[in-house]
């Protein structure tokens, strides 16, 4: 019984560090310059192409939680899906995201 508390306690505590970690900067850079660029005005050919946004000024008018929906759910338009869902990235992940892309702003 002891021993698993110790399992539980040390999960918990590994689960917690792992989430402080979460870096929204690196995971911007490695999944949205591509549309959005590193500033997130969307100046790069794949956003002109896609149209994106200026996230540096959309992001704050949009808010924390409704980029975290964007991020976690992806972006429709009718039929077509205008972002996909980056369902592999976790609610942690996700959070610091949105958190980055709210620094994008000018
Ligand atoms: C394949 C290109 C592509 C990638 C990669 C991409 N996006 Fe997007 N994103 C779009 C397009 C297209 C839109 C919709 C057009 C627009 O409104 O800017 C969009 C819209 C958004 C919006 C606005 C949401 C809203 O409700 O209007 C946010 C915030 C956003 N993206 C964040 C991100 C983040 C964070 C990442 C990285 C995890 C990311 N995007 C990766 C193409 C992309």
């Amino acid at each position: 019984m002891k021993r698993l508390c110790l399992i539980a306690a040390t999960t918990l505590i590994a689960m917690t560090l792992n989430a402080g970690a979460a870096d929204g900067s690196a995971i911007y850079t490695k999944e949205c310059t591509k549309c959005h660029g590193a500033d997130g005005k969307g100046d790069t050919p794949m956003g002109k192409k896609l149209k994106c946004k200026d996230l540096s000024v959309e992001a704050a008018k949009l808010g924390e939680a409704k980029i975290a929906t964007a991020i976690k759910e992806g972006l429709k338009e009718g039929d077509k899906v205008r972002m996909k869902a980056f369902k592999d990235l976790s609610d942690a992940d996700v959070q610091a995201l949105a958190k980055y892309v709210l620094t994008l702003k000018k």
